[in-house]
């Protein structure tokens, strides 16, 4: 089997807000391939550590919980957004707080956390191809994929998109506040020791500042298949 033709894998990294989660599933549409949303397994840890009383610092508690933490995502019938399920509950609508993404940013800086979903996340390539959407796609967890994208857009206009997106659910969130906490987790994402946030030497960037989701789409398809 060694002779296989490798399942091509489409990498696509980036910052909070840059787009990749909405990019990333569009594209994983249209070219009929699954997709992997590896920032919800770190959610879900931070989740299931939180729900389990945990203090989010201890690395040993925190860890045995990572590999302990059963994380299922779910079609939805009516084919809206995927859901996710932690432990059997269905823990979408929490796992998408900024509280929940600093959880995850705080619990992701621990190697041996990092080191607990790689087997999960490498579960996720199978046929006919895989879109990878996360930080260290392309650096660390498929550094052989075909195919690499870093989607930056300026802190502004990344907050802007994530106060669009709280409003619409009826959170109740500033600009101001959120652009900080963008940075804030920015900084640890991409200053940490393991996995830092980085582009891949060989991905390719795209600054979607200003563009429109569909402009994006087209750039990273063209990536795949120019
Ligand atoms: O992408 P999302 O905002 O859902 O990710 C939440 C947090 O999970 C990030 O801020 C980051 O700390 C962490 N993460 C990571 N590696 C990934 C995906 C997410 O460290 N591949």
């Amino acid at each position: 089997m060694s002779h296989a033709v490798p399942v091509p894998v489409l990498t696509i990294d980036g910052p909070s807000g840059s787009g990749k989660g909405t990019i990333s599933a569009l594209v994983a549409e249209h070219l009929g391939w699954r997709l992997l949303d590896s920032g919800a397994l770190y959610r879900a840890v931070g989740y299931a550590a939180g729900m389990a009383g945990l203090d989010l610092s201890d690395v040993e508690a925190v860890t045995r919980c990572a590999h302990g933490t059963k994380i299922q995502f779910r079609a939805a019938p009516d084919g809206s957004a995927t859901r996710v399920m932690v432990n059997g509950h269905d823990a979408t609508d929490e796992l998408r707080t900024e509280t929940a993404g600093a959880a995850a940013s705080a619990i992701a800086s621990m190697p041996s956390v990092r080191e607990a979903l790689v087997a999960l996340q490498l579960g996720f390539r199978k046929s006919p191809g895989l879109v990878a959407d996360g930080r260290d796609m392309g650096t660390v967890i498929f550094p052989d994929a075909a195919f690499k994208v870093f989607l930056t857009a300026s802190a502004a206009e990344r907050a802007k998109r994530r106060y669009k997106q709280l409003k619409e659910k009826g959170l109740s969130v500033t600009l101001a506040g959120l652009q900080r906490e963008i940075e804030a987790r920015d900084s640890r994402d991409a200053s940490r020791a393991v996995a830092p946030l980085k582009p891949a030497e060989d991905a390719v960037l795209v600054d979607t500042t200003g563009m429109g989701i569909d402009e994006v789409v087209a750039k990273v398809l063209a990536v795949v298949q120019p």
